[in-house]
């Protein structure tokens, strides 16, 4: 089977006509997002284009003045709020340390690129996504499977993953198209005749705010990006990519045609800033999935996530001193009762079916032989909602976030359906109590 194509994928699933069925999951995410680290608050050509009185950053709001052109830094930043924070401007970006010691950092501004390009380094425009933590973003980094079945990759390799106490570096093997999992329509037409490319990628995360980039290729030119990632509020994230092009991946006459047809601009600047974009782009699809995910604290990863689980400890080791994730509060079993989840003609076949009863979330599909099975909506492998973008393919549910596919009892045979009588017992989903009654089906909550 083709990997599930996000054609729309908030309406892969179906919505079932019930009472319970909502359109929406909001998830509250539990970790904090006020984390010691260094975080990236605004390009500054863009804080100048649209001189905002004061950018909210979590409990702070932050300004920014130009205090003349010359000197190393020649911007005045000023914080409301909480106690000044340390401010560093680094090629046209302005970064803010927003640790437990908000003035002292007790770790150095990093060195991003060690031999900056000499080209300009443009940022795409910025996205909020809303109900996405910081960590979703750097663990997605590190998540090897998730690039076949989300982004449609075609192939990816991650190898030489290291975690240390201030960073996570690691390479990656890529083939794939840019674009072919976009949720724009015309982007994906497009993908479709751009080459598929072959790189290699050097990150370097420096603190969850920070990841630094480099790209080689055959044939692309080689690139630095640095990903942007700045939490706003208890679990949004702005996000924005600095890119530049290195010039010497253009031959010399090339340039000089493009520029004098520009009055001086630069291809490599241009390519920049459509890269940019394109990077930032590939988020969207991520975060239909960050979107609707729950927040698991003991993930049921495989042997070979190990890094992954690594990644997801790294990440505690920025939280403010003393945090502790809130308690999950238990239905208690007097509180259980039979509760009406649906109309049986309403769970068509081939379809998955969502419902949100007070604060629970459950899925309902028809098995092939009609059989009607209920279940946790979230998937026990890293907790992706399996209402929004699960689908059926050949009697089993497929979950959007890896591709694991799950048969028609619940129990998981990983991403290859042809492994069918080998389960991933750790992975099975949850089945809920139900039963129906005169056409109706009641679960038991
Ligand atoms: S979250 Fe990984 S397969 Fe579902
Ligand atoms: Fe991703």
């Amino acid at each position: 089977m083709e990997p599930a194509v996000f054609d729309d994928p908030r309406t892969t699933a179906h919505d079932s006509n019930s009472a319970a069925a909502k359109p929406g999951c909001k998830r509250v995410n539990p970790r904090p997002q006020r984390l010691n680290t260094w975080f990236t608050l605004i390009p500054v050509a863009e804080y100048e284009k649209k001189r905002p009185s004061r950018i909210p950053f979590l409990d702070t709001f932050v300004t920014v003045e130009p205090i003349g052109a010359d000197g190393e830094t020649p911007y005045a930043v000023f914080f409301e709020g909480k106690l000044p924070m340390t401010a560093v401007v680094e090629i046209g970006v302005l970064f803010v340390w927003y640790g437990d010691d908000l003035q002292k950092p007790d770790r150095p501004f990093p060195t991003l690129f060690a031999e900056p390009y000499d080209s300009a380094y443009v940022t795409s425009t910025a996205t909020l996504f809303e109900d996405t933590h910081v960590m979703d973003f750097v663990e997605n980094g590190s998540d090897n499977l998730h690039f076949r079945a989300v982004h449609l990759w075609e192939y990816s390799k991650i190898y030489d993953h290291v975690v240390t106490a201030e960073t996570i570096t690691l390479k990656q093997d890529t083939r794939f198209r840019y674009g072919s999992c976009s949720t724009r329509r015309s982007i994906r037409w497009l993908s479709k005749v751009l080459p598929k490319l072959e790189l290699t990628q050097d990150y370097v995360y420096h603190g969850p705010g920070l990841a630094v980039v480099g790209a080689t290729g055959s044939r692309i030119p080689r690139m630095h990006a640095l990903v942007s990632l700045t939490p706003e509020g208890a679990n949004r994230t702005r996000v924005y990519v600095t890119m530049a092009i290195d010039p010497a991946t253009f031959p010399a006459a090339v340039e000089r045609v493009y520029g004098a047809i520009t009055r001086g601009r630069r291809l490599c600047d241009l390519l920049a800033r459509i890269m940019a974009n394109y990077i930032k782009n590939e988020f969207d699809v991520d975060a239909i999935i960050w979107k609707n995910k729950k927040y698991l604290g003991a993930s049921a990863l495989l042997p070979s996530e190990r890094h992954l689980r690594d990644v997801i400890e790294w990440g505690k080791t920025f939280y403010p001193k003393g945090f502790h994730a809130p308690a999950t509060p238990e239905r208690p079993a007097e509180a259980r009762q039979w509760r009406p989840l649906d109309t049986l003609d309403n769970v068509a076949p081939g379809q998955v079916h969502r419902y949100t009863i007070d604060d629970a979330e459950l899925i309902a599909r028809r098995d092939a032989g009609g059989t009607v099975r209920v279940y946790d909506a979230f998937c026990p492998h890293q907790g992706a909602h399996l209402g929004f973008g699960g689908v059926i393919d050949r009697d089993c549910l497929r979950c959007p976030f890896h591709g694991f596919y799950f048969d028609s009892e619940g129990r998981c045979i990983g991403p290859n359906i042809a492994n069918e009588h080998s389960f991933i017992t750790s992975l099975n989903l949850t089945s809920v109590s139900h039963r129906v009654r005169d056409g109706r089906i009641e679960v038991w909550l």
